[in-house]
């Protein structure tokens, strides 16, 4: 259950010269926030936000951010100590159930990963109707609503099935991106095992095959833990306030982590990762002249932004983005690759770094500027990469479902407006209509 976070301070609002009493409420961390909840009941006025610069949609025990400081936690551990020390399934359940798990509670959880492994055959089925070129996010949001329609039990009270439901699609969704890929190379399906941990049954579902026999390296497996712990969650964005908002409907969990699934997409937000490859792949072939696409994102005439710089939330280095490129450094060096679109990407934030646009608009890496390469040194084609995120994401749209049900004050999300549009006319029958 959420925490009462009322101070017993107000703030004074003057309106007209009339004051109005609104309570200030703290977050565990300080945090101080305004809550307007009665103010148009009081005095008729909204308040009005666009693009939620500056409104908090929840109170919330999950993750912790302060982008002024560059400052991650989940569930108060540093994502930095986590990253380190923990696997991704150890993360999965401290996000989903709110305290790391003993050895009992781990094993119990990877049982369950490992029990709810397979797709239904009939589910399996559905990929063979699917376009060879269909995009995989879409394959994935389509899949993960229709789980919906194979497990119909878990719709009604699904904070008694939770438990069950989040190892279902935390082990479903893996093996379905895999099932994509391969149903895109028109290669036969590898089935996911028992015996291997949760990122080798991934790779080994990716890219084993009967004609080359896939060894999972330790090293890689390393780093996909950390990158999809790093995933892991990110509080209120468009993804997660989308899961939230459409589960604030009291929409089953399949449901609403599809229609995150559709808003992580976007390359605003998820697919900015397979944007920034795409990015660095442009300036390469032609002839590396990365100060030319600088420029270009300098210029307000011009639509084109670097992808992988900027963040709605960090001012500074996002912590997860210094992460990744040790962790790409790491994993390169190890599998004696190297790439240059490694050396471009480190140049463009060398330069970057350096240049007043960036630094007077707090533009700095943020996490998908590395992480692509990371996904394409393991041979994990673009268009994969936003389901990359999505399978590290999972766990905290799942906690920040079951948070949302759970809440005693829950009320369906439903922001207001301030209407622009043209004031009541008299109605014009269509024979008397002329063109605008
Ligand atoms: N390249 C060039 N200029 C930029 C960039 C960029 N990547 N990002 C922001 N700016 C400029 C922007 O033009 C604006 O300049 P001005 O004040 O002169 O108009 C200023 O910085 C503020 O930008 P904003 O669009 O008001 O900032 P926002 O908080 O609304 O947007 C963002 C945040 C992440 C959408 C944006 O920085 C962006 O488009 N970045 C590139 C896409 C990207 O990497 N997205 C992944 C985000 S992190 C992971 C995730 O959330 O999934």
């Amino acid at each position: 259950m959420l925490t009462n976070s009322f101070t017993g301070e107000t703030a004074e609002l003057i309106i007209d010269g009339k004051g109005y009493r609104l309570p200030i409420i703290m977050g565990t961390e300080g945090e101080r926030a305004i809550d307007i909840r009665l103010l148009r009941a009081q005095s008729g006025y909204v308040t009005l936000d666009s693009g939620y610069m500056n409104t908090g949609s929840c109170l919330s025990e999950i993750t912790y951010l302060d982008g002024e400081k560059g400052i991650l936690q989940y569930r108060g551990y540093s994502v930095e100590d986590l990253a380190e020390q923990c696997s991704f399934v150890e993360v999965a359940y401290l996000l989903v159930n709110g305290s790391l798990p003993t050895r009992d509670e781990l094993k119990n959880f990877s049982h369950m990963l490992g029990k709810y492994a397979l797709l239904h055959e009939d589910m399996v089925h559905f990929f063979d109707r699917f376009p060879p070129n269909a995009p995989p996010m879409s394959i994935l949001s389509s899949m993960v609503n229709s789980l919906c329609t194979f497990y119909p039990e878990m719709v009604n009270n699904p904070l008694e099935k939770i438990d069950k439901m989040t190892a279902r699609l935390i082990s479903k969704v893996r093996t379905v991106a895999a099932f994509s890929y391969k149903k895109s190379m028109g290669h036969p399906l590898v089935y996911p095992r028992h015996d291997l941990s949760y990122c080798a049954n991934f790779l080994n579902m990716m890219f084993d095959s009967p004609v080359n026999p896939y060894e999972v390296r330790e090293e890689v497996v390393r780093a996909l833990n950390k990158l999809l712990i790093l995933h892991g969650d990110h509080e209120q964005n468009c993804s997660t306030s989308t899961v939230r908002l459409v589960g604030s409907a009291r929409v089953n969990l399949y449901a609403s982590i599809s229609a995150g699934i559709s808003a992580l997409w976007g390359p605003m937000h998820g697919g900015a990762n397979q944007a920034v490859v795409e990015m660095l792949e442009e300036i390469y072939l032609n002839g590396g002249d990365y100060k030319r696409y600088i420029e270009r994102a300098k210029d307000s005439k011009d639509p084109f932004r670097l992808s992988g710089f900027g963040h709605r939330v960090y001012k500074t280095f996002d912590p997860r983005s210094k992460i990744i490129k040790q962790v790409c450094d790491e994993m390169l060096n190890a599998l004696k690759l190297s790439d240059p679109l490694l050396d471009i990407a480190k140049e463009i934030e060398r330069v970057v770094l350096k240049d007043e646009y960036f630094i007077e608009r707090h533009l700095y890496p943020n996490v998908d500027f590395y992480s692509g390469i990371i996904y394409r040194a393991i041979g994990i084609p673009k268009n994969m990469y936003t389901v990359m995120f999505a399978l590290g994401r999972l766990p905290g749209w799942i906690a920040h479902w079951k948070e949302m049900w759970d809440d005693p004050n829950w009320r369906i999300g439903r922001p207001r407006q301030i209407y622009t549009g043209p004031k009541l006319r008299p109605f014009v029958p269509i024979d008397q209509r002329s063109s605008a």
